[in-house]
């Protein structure tokens, strides 16, 4: 494996942390490079289920690199609190390097987040009120504690002496009375500082040195591409690229340096929070889906939106991260059903719709058009394991039928294919033979 960027394709909760985790085999070196602790990644490694919102994937492997990236946003308590987590269940963190560069999410940030959601009133943005927003826009507005700022608290001290008073007053324009206590602040964060201060260091020129020796770096993004600041169903994001193209900035390497691109594909769709969902199924069907896929957040526990898998959003996502594979997860939760669908395109005004519109007005008048395909029998036990030795040939032949299709549409190849929840329950297909036609 080359140098490699695993990308959500939908609206994040993709499983990237299940393919990443299978993929950081290997890898030497994995590396995250935007979100925060929105995103949530849950692993289960033999009977044991880990949670990580902080921390890469790659963690749980032994003797891998795992690098948070400038391009992601921290708030060390929760990054500390999992380390401690992972720690006190016997996983080793000494492999953890934490940019100098990344940017801190701070108290006021997660205040913000929710002042600012409230005075939003309709038109919420569903955030995970991790601060995340406030955090980045703070970043932009050149008003961002970075991680070496807390490293030295001469730095801290300095930057609160006028941002306390300056969130302050922000914080009570937007309707919160919290009084922010700037010594408590330094107090914590330097402590915050001093602890994980021995993993705060140059992360991009580790990364980049990796690369020179032509070790293996996976890059793992958050979220996925319709929650890209730039590119999703806007305001309906969240604040960060994520894209493959900020795989390199956000890691600080150049783009020339990434080989593959695989997206991250669920058999069907997901979305969490505010915001259009055009293949959304607000039905029976849509339940039995959130309930099998056990669709609740990782991060806040809310449910997941269910619906049919949407081609427009695939390939507006190919479109932008030039998939060289796609990862499609999470297949076995389609089992059991008579019949299923794919959105091929949307239709407006009885013409297909080119490119995936910026505006939402567009997008709500947008109608799903449908394939329709038979269903299969669940892939459990014996049937399930006599698929995983065999590989693609064993599975039920309708479920081939699903899978080449999204091929065919994407013309792209389908090197990985989720069938269940533990580690080894994927099929890996990336030496498979595979014609585009
Ligand atoms: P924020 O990232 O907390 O600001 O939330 C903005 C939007 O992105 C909301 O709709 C969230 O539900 C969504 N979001 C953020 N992180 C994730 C994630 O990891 N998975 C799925 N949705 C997410
Ligand atoms: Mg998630």
């Amino acid at each position: 494996m080359p140098s490699l960027a695993v990308v959500g394709s939908q609206w994040g909760d993709e499983g990237k942390g299940k393919i990443v985790d299978y993929l950081a085999e290997e890898a030497q070196v994995v590396a995250r490079f935007q979100g925060g602790n929105n995103a949530g990644h849950s692993v289960k490694v033999g009977e044991e289920l880990f949670k990580l919102h902080h921390l890469p994937s790659g963690i749980l492997r032994k003797g891998k690199l795992a690098v948070i990236g400038n391009g992601v946003v921290i708030d060390p308590g929760v990054l500390i609190s999992e380390i401690d987590g992972l720690e006190s269940r016997g996983v080793s963190v000494a492999n953890l390097r934490i940019s100098d560069r990344a940017h801190v999410i701070m108290p006021y940030h997660k205040l913000l987040d929710g002042a600012e959601e409230r005075l939003r009133k309709g038109a919420k943005v569903g955030t995970t009120g991790r601060g995340i927003g406030p955090a980045y826009a703070d970043k932009a507005a050149r008003l961002g504690i970075r991680m070496m700022d807390i490293v030295d608290d001469g730095l801290l001290r300095e930057k609160l002496g006028f941002l306390v008073p300056l969130k302050q007053r922000y914080l009570e324009m937007c309707g919160d009375a919290t009084k922010l206590d700037g010594a408590a602040m330094l107090k914590e964060y330097s402590a915050h500082g001093t602890r994980l201060g021995p993993f705060v260091t140059d992360t991009g020129a580790i990364v980049r040195d990796a690369l020179k020796k032509r070790k293996n770096v996976l890059f793992e993004g958050a979220q996925g591409t319709m929650l890209d600041i730039d590119h999703g169903t806007y305001p309906y994001v969240t604040s960060s690229a994520t894209v493959a193209g900020n795989a390199a900035s956000g890691s600080g390497v150049p783009p020339s340096a990434i080989d593959d691109v695989f997206g991250v594909v669920k058999a069907y769709t997901t979305r969490v929070g505010e915001g259009p969902f055009p293949t959304e199924l607000l039905d029976d069907i849509g339940k039995t889906i959130a309930d099998k896929g056990g669709e609740f957040g990782t991060t806040t526990g809310r449910s997941r939106r269910c619906g049919w898998l949407d081609l427009m959003v695939t390939k507006h996502a190919h479109a932008l991260s030039g998939f060289t594979g796609l990862a499609m997860t999470k297949i076995d939760v389609l089992g059991g059903f008579d019949e299923l669908k794919i959105c091929t395109h949307y239709r407006l005004d009885g013409k297909k719709v080119a490119h995936f519109p910026a505006d939402l007005r567009v997008l709500q008048k947008c109608e799903p058009v449908y394939k329709r395909f038979d269903g299969w029998e669940d892939l459990e036990g014996a049937a399930l394991d006599r698929v995983l030795k065999r590989g693609f040939s064993a599975l039920p032949e309708n479920m081939r039928r699903y899978v080449r299709f999204v091929e065919k549409e994407m013309g792209v190849p389908v090197t990985m294919l989720g069938l269940g929840r533990r580690r080894h329950e994927i099929l890996d297909l990336r030496k498979r033979k595979w014609k585009n036609k």
